[in-house]
């Protein structure tokens, strides 16, 4: 789908979306094609249960003198509640009704609206909203009718100050450019991607001036990081750690801000085998990773004014003759032993010998770690809200907010001693398993912190808000890159300069 930006004008062709305000208020676009049409807006809003809220449709049929096909009437709501969100709801339920419908272009006219959104950044977000609805993951889908295909081919955003969009535009691009790498990597099954591969895709971020390096087995066995290499052990896949940096802001003495991945390209459980049913979502397993790659894509895609490191720990999680066993003790790079009581608890262990390694070689200003990292946080919190621990408050503060402003919220979850002890081990310094089933995303939680020293940590546990089943305004089902906008944002309003 081509995107494009224009001054306000009546298209000659396809379908024209207007604006209607609550109460049936129409905008001047619509009122003005409302006359040229003898009325037909208004009758076709008075025949019908659309009365202007916001995120209702309407479609009409273009009256035969008018070039158009039809006439999308979008709600707008209250004047003053139109914002950035609400606009890129509205390009991702534009899309989604055009699509269906069989249409191949449209404009919408965006006016400028008393107490709303200035209008150059309603167009660049109702664009944004737009491409990342129209997001398909079909490249192994050959045989597909092309009646089921999308048909939306050509999208014009018209509005006054359109030069003033296309540059608000232009910087929200990128961030969906790393939106959809996310959505691509989590996407792929895991006999495409694995540890070599995802590694792969990681060194093309370099085009974009990100320095990345790639450790193998070797370099980690060298740097004593047995949790991570423990994981890995029973796949013929050899694991990988990927070390990204980004410097954008080369002048800048302080310490530059890290967010780390867990990357299990698939994960069987290992020894500690999953049962069948739903195997296959642990193909995204590496959403962390994958999140932690398309923020790294955004950043230096909008020459972010930040330093950034992101690291990704990178291993399947197999059985076999070389597995690890339940009750196998192994080393972290920490120097801290690990009890493994279940291997399917192995995210916890990757991250161990990540963020260790991270805090030693970059002393950052922060570190925070996204994961797939357990079942219990989808128990707790559902699919809306990923899980937040950390160890400092002002941290904490400014995740959550980002989250709420762009819609990928977080919920703070406890950490506290007496869920720490139920980590103690009788035969190592720690087990990768709690007691029992109960609190068992704060348990693993609690294990992680046990490799983060004195600096603030920020853990998200996003196992819930990965993957979803249903399309949402801009998120299409499948891959939902939850965590790259809000990163993105997280470091714009508080790091760039
Ligand atoms: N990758 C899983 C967690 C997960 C489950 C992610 C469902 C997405 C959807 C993780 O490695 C895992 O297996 N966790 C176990 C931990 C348990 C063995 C303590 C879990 O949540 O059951
Ligand atoms: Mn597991
Ligand atoms: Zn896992």
């Amino acid at each position: 789908m081509k995107i494009t930006f224009g001054e306000l004008a009546l298209p000659k062709s396809g379908t024209v979306v207007v604006g209607v305000l609550e109460d049936g208020v129409l905008t001047p676009a619509a009122a003005a094609l409302d006359t040229a049409t003898d009325g037909a807006l208004r009758r076709a809003i008075a025949a019908s249960r659309f009365t202007g809220k916001k995120d209702e449709l309407l479609a009409i049929l273009a009256p035969a003198k008018l070039p158009l096909k039809r006439i999308l009437l979008a709600g707008l709501g209250k004047a003053s509640a139109i914002d950035a969100a609400q606009m890129q709801g509205l390009g991702g339920a534009i899309v989604a009704n055009l699509n269906s419908a069989g249409e191949t272009e449209a404009a919408v006219q965006l006016d400028a609206i008393e107490g709303a959104i200035d209008p150059g950044d309603g167009a660049a977000n109702l664009a944004f909203g737009a491409r990342l609805r129209s997001y398909r993951f079909d490249r192994y889908r050959t045989t597909e009718k092309p009646e089921k295909k999308p048909t939306l081919a050509k999208l014009a955003i018209l509005s006054p100050g359109a030069a003033a969009a296309k540059r608000a535009y232009a910087r929200l691009d990128k961030v969906a450019d790393g939106i959809v790498f996310t959505r691509d990597l989590v996407s792929e099954p895991a006999n495409v991607i694995y540890p070599e591969t995802l590694a792969e895709q990681a060194k093309s971020l370099a085009a974009l001036g990100v320095t990345v390096e790639v450790l193998d087995e070797k370099k980690m066995a060298k740097l004593g990081m047995g949790a991570l290499l423990g994981v890995g052990q029973g796949s013929a896949r050899p694991p990988r750690l990927v070390v990204m940096q980004w410097k954008g802001n080369p002048k800048s003495k302080e310490a530059p801000l890290a967010f780390c991945g867990k990357g299990v390209t698939f994960d069987t459980g290992g020894i500690s085998i999953k049962p069948a049913a739903g195997m296959e979502d642990m193909k995204w397993d590496m959403g962390g990773a994958g999140v932690v790659m398309g923020l790294m894509k955004a950043l230096a895609g909008r020459k972010a004014k930040v330093n950034a490191v992101g690291l990704v720990g990178l291993v399947e999680n197999m059985p076999g003759a070389n597995a690890q066993r339940p009750g196998d003790i192994v080393k972290s790079m920490s120097g801290q032993t690990i009890e493994v009581l279940n291997t399917d608890a192995e995210g916890r262990l990757v991250l161990a010998d990540v963020l260790w390694y991270c805090q030693d070689r970059f002393k950052p200003r922060f570190m925070i770690d996204l994961a797939t990292l357990t079942g219990a946080i989808i128990v707790a919190l559902g699919t809306d809200y990923a899980g937040l621990f950390s160890n400092d408050e002002p941290l904490t503060q400014k995740l959550v907010a980002a989250g709420k402003a762009v819609g990928e919220k977080l919920w703070q979850m406890p950490l506290g001693d007496s869920y720490d002890r139920q980590i103690d081990s009788d035969a190592a310094d720690v087990k990768n398993i709690g007691g029992g089933r109960e609190g068992g995303s704060i348990t693993a939680a609690q294990f992680i912190q046990r490799f983060v020293n004195k600096v603030p940590w920020a853990h998200l546990d996003i196992a819930g808000v990965t993957w979803s089943k249903k399309d949402s305004a801009t998120v299409p089902k499948g891959a939902t890159a939850f965590g790259v906008r809000l990163l993105d944002r997280f470091v714009a309003d508080n790091y760039e300069s």
